[in-house]
């Protein structure tokens, strides 16, 4: 997707995006993970407005991010977590039928015990393998079918993850997460994304304070009267993808949302699509086996 693409539009932390079977997934979303105290930086976070945490079994704190939303909505149990979406993960070494089965129970009895249903489970990564992969989409849709949890996606899945689940005949992700930012933009899945109305959501969005000395990004800053932070997330949000930026210090976490005062120009954007070197921070198992 160029610049030319780039979704122009205010934002504001109420701001939501479609997902294809017609949940609103909140566009800004509040990361948690290595979070050193989830529950109070989830209270803080929602707090300050943000209505999206992003969690996962892999982080060990699903039971502190429901407890954290239950306490901040007062204890009040609900019919699909009111205004907060919730997401949680399954990896791979949970795939296939029977382990995944049981793994979505266990996040969905923790989530029970806060009166909360996860809004979107997602596939953690494709390391199992194609068989244990496919087995365990399909529990996820089954699971969401039965109403388990809301919606079913995915995470680090690359082009031909997507493709095997098409040619097995099984209904697509309606989510896909993926480690982006403009030092590594994902092109290919991206588009592919684009083009089966695949939400995409984006980790790391701010490289975890790394390339924060780069001359683009300091100049966009300096222009803006913005962070090099707030800048990365709204390249993200411009883009059209859901960030999901994670901090621990309620200054930062309130910078992170803090984005309504500015928006990037076609020529902010351009320079920005042009620092694509494929350098992740994260693992990005995107093109295994
Ligand atoms: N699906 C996957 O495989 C996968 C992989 C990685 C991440 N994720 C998800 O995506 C979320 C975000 O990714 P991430 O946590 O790895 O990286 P990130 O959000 O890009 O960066 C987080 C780091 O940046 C610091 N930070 C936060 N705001 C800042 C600011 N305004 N200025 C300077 N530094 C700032 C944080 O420090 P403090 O906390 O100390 O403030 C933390 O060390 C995760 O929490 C998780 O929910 C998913």
């Amino acid at each position: 997707m160029g610049a030319e693409h780039a979704v122009a539009q205010p934002f504001t932390l109420a701001s939501q995006i479609p997902l294809r079977r017609g949940a609103q997934l909140p566009r800004l979303g509040f990361g948690v993970f290595q979070s050193s105290n989830a529950k109070a930086s989830t209270i803080h976070a929602l707090a300050m407005g943000y209505r999206h945490v992003d969690s996962a079994r892999y982080y060990k704190n699903e039971d502190e991010v429901c407890a954290a939303v239950h306490k901040f909505k007062d204890g009040m149990p609900n019919e699909g977590n009111g205004a907060v979406w919730l997401t949680t993960k399954v990896q791979g070494q949970e795939h296939g039928t029977a382990a995944t089965a049981k793994a979505v129970d266990e996040s969905a009895a923790i989530a029970k015990r806060y009166g909360l249903t996860w809004d979107l489970f997602l596939l953690h990564d494709p390391t199992a393998g194609k068989q244990k992969r496919l087995e365990a989409w399909k529990v996820l849709l089954e699971k969401r079918d039965q109403g388990v949890f809301k919606s079913a996606g995915v995470s680090n899945f690359g082009v031909r993850h997507l493709e095997e689940i098409k040619e097995a005949g099984l209904e697509l992700p309606e989510v896909n997460q993926i480690e982006l930012h403009p030092f590594l933009q994902q092109k290919p899945i991206v588009e592919y994304c684009a083009k089966e109305g695949i939400v995409v959501e984006a980790y790391c969005p701010i490289l975890r304070g790394q390339r924060f000395d780069d001359p683009t990004l300091e100049k966009l800053a300096n222009k803006h009267g913005a962070s090099v932070a707030q800048v990365l997330i709204r390249w993200s949000l411009q883009k059209g993808f859901v960030p999901l930026p994670k901090s621990d210090t309620p200054g930062r976490i309130q910078e992170n949302c803090d984005l309504e005062n500015f928006e990037l120009d076609a020529s902010d954007l351009g320079a920005l699509d042009k620092l694509d070197e494929g350098f992740a921070v994260s693992w990005n198992p995107v093109d295994v086996e």
